[in-house]
């Protein structure tokens, strides 16, 4: 049985590491469907839409999605994000992202840093209620807003679900439990946002009772965001709702390199989709000099995902190598190779 996959690049360097990805792939003998597709800066300067209804069909008729990168604008009316808009629709509520130092990277902060970072995907600040209140339901909202009255004020609300709690933490317990990884750290500020945070703290303790033999921490994002630097190989598995895990895997990738390293699998129940944690780097787009590592350890996840296990581990190990003997490389890690030299040497070693 084959495979259909939607073949997403997106915008600016998106399409760079995008043909990287293809180098790779056709070398890996799987019967796969590409079903080529659009979205993004490109496509809202041409429609106004950033994911276009001909995306949406390519994206319900695969089986999964391998995304680039996209533009995104600040301050633009009516503008949303296309990779939101796409992980809300298909309720990909899971963001699992994996840093591991790999030898041979000399941008590597330390060499024995292995974690897997579950973001929750879908609530928090990113759900998109965001408005300008009017003076009397600034009042009416909440007695503390009282404090406010009189000011021009913006609200973004950080809305958290219990069920969106529960399955996040519950993705990374059967991540670790299933991955033989021993300890899961939950990352929150409830000493300071004390009900939405405090449901996280409740249902990570209740789906952490379901795991006696994996060990649990609990910790402030504020304070992960200091021992990641002083002692990030303490880090295994850990979890945290939506805006922190977005902060905190910038700097995870730093630590493993740069974000030319962070891979990413958007998952939910029946869909998911691919995509390395950059963006689109607009400075770079089309100049094929930028590091494609990061696209091909998402291809990695991409084959774990599907099920193909074997293949996955293969190009883990080709990855590897190539960075280990550092002969090609990009200009990040101080090479003079391009992206596609790079996806080459990968492809060689599968
Ligand atoms: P960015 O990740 O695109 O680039 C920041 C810098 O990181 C680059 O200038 C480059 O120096 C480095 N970098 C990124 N990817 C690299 C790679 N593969 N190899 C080597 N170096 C790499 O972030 P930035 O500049 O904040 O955003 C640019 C655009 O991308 C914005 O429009 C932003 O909204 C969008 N974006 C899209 C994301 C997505 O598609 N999921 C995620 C993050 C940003
Ligand atoms: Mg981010």
């Amino acid at each position: 049985m084959g495979y259909r996959i939607c073949r997403l690049p997106g915008d600016g360097i998106g399409h760079d590491v995008m043909k990287a990805a293809m180098i790779v792939m056709e070398k890996i003998p799987l019967d796969i469907q590409w079903v080529d597709a659009e979205a993004g800066w490109r496509m809202w300067e041409k429609y106004q839409n950033t994911v276009p209804d001909e995306t949406w069909k390519a994206l319900e008729s695969a089986d999964c999605c391998l995304f680039g990168a996209i533009t995104s604008k600040p301050g633009i009316k009516g503008f949303l994000s296309a990779i939101l808009q796409i992980r809300q629709k298909f309720d990909l509520y899971i963001n699992m992202r994996p840093f591991k130092s790999y030898p041979g990277v000399s941008l590597n902060y330390r060499d024995d840093i292995d974690m897997v970072l579950f973001r929750e995907n879908s609530e928090d600040l990113y759900s998109g209620v965001e408005f300008y209140p009017t003076p009397e339901a600034l009042i009416d909202m909440h007695p503390r807003m009282e404090r406010f009255k009189g000011k021009d004020v913006a609200v973004s609300c950080r809305v958290i679900t219990r069920e969106g709690c529960r399955r996040i933490c519950e993705a990374a317990f059967r991540f670790a439990s299933e991955n033989g990884r021993k300890r899961v750290t939950g990352v929150h500020k409830a000493n300071v946002i004390r009900l939405t945070d405090g449901i996280f703290l409740e249902e990570f303790r209740k789906v952490a009772e379901k795991y006696p033999q994996i060990e649990t921490a609990e910790e402030n994002v504020d304070a992960v965001a200091m021992w990641f630097i002083k002692k990030p190989e303490f880090y295994d598995v850990l979890v945290t709702t939506n805006m922190f895990g977005d902060i905190l895997s910038d700097e995870a990738a730093q630590l493993v390199g740069s974000l030319g390293f962070a891979a990413s699998a958007n998952i939910g129940d029946k869909y998911a989709l691919f995509e390395p944690s950059h963006g689109s780097a607009p400075k770079y787009a089309g100049q094929f000099k930028v590091n494609p590592t990061a696209m091909l350890l998402s291809v990695k996840m991409m084959l774990d995902w599907l099920g193909e296990k074997e293949w996955a581990a293969r190009l883990e190990a080709a990855i590897a190598k190539v960075l280990l003997e550092g002969k090609v490389k990009t200009y990040d890690l101080g090479g003079v190779n391009g992206t596609l030299e790079m996806a080459e040497e990968v492809a060689k070693n599968l």
